[in-house]
């Protein structure tokens, strides 16, 4: 039987949709058995809904706290018996409580070449500091906030005059990119939270900080 992956999304769900054309080509052998959002409005719920995927809503205001939000999600997830659960623009800091329950195996993509912008806002905060370079991480996570093993970065050039908006979709193909990669790494066993393997890539768009 193919291991499960399950996909937690708030927003769009660009990486989800690549992830999922990636399984569907057989370049990832493994299910998505569910997407999982806190948001009711995320178009990732209408993707993985038209791709066929248990769609799951699991959102805050219906629980008594965020606690007891938070525990629904573990107990939710924990039915799919992911090997491997993927955060794909997840707009919420997980606890150490989620993040042990299901250790070594989360990975999470962040739109900054990490460590540098941890947090919210990188594009923009990449284009006041005038940086020449921006681009994206998958890593796999800690209890600390966009931190943990580095597995994958995708590397853009900032071009001058270039706007947030412009930056941010051009890192997005990045993305698309480097996150199948990594959970195909994962999923044939080629990587692991004990060994990210970061090896240096000589191709321009796919690079690693080790
Ligand atoms: C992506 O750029 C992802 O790196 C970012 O949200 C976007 C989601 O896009 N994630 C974070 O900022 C997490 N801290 P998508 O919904 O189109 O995949």
């Amino acid at each position: 039987m193919l291991p499960s992956i399950v996909i937690l999304a708030s927003g769009n769900g660009s990486n989800l949709q690549s992830i999922i054309r990636h399984v569907d080509l057989g370049y990832i052998k493994a299910r998505i058995a569910a997407v999982v959002s806190d948001n009711p409005d995320a178009m990732a719920l209408v993707r993985a809904q038209a791709a066929g995927i248990d769609a799951v809503l699991i959102r805050q205001s219906d629980h008594a706290s965020r606690d007891a939000w938070e525990l629904a999600l573990i107990e939710k997830v924990s039915k799919y018996k992911p090997a491997l659960v993927v955060l794909a623009g997840f707009m919420r800091v997980l606890s150490e409580r989620f993040i042990t329950h299901f250790e070594k195996r989360i990975m999470n993509i962040h739109p900054s070449l990490l460590p540098a912008y941890r947090g919210l806002n990188t594009h923009q905060r990449v284009v006041d500091a005038g940086d020449s370079e921006h681009g994206a991480t998958v890593h796999f996570v800690t209890p600390k906030l966009d931190d943990g093993p580095v597995i994958m970065q995708g590397r853009v050039q900032v071009s001058s005059g270039e706007d947030a908006e412009e930056l941010a979709s051009r890192v997005l193909e990045q993305e698309h990119i480097i996150y199948p990669e990594a959970i195909r790494q994962f999923i044939e066993g080629e990587i692991s939270f004990d060994n990210p393997r970061c090896r240096q890539n000589t191709s321009e768009k796919i690079s690693s900080p080790c």
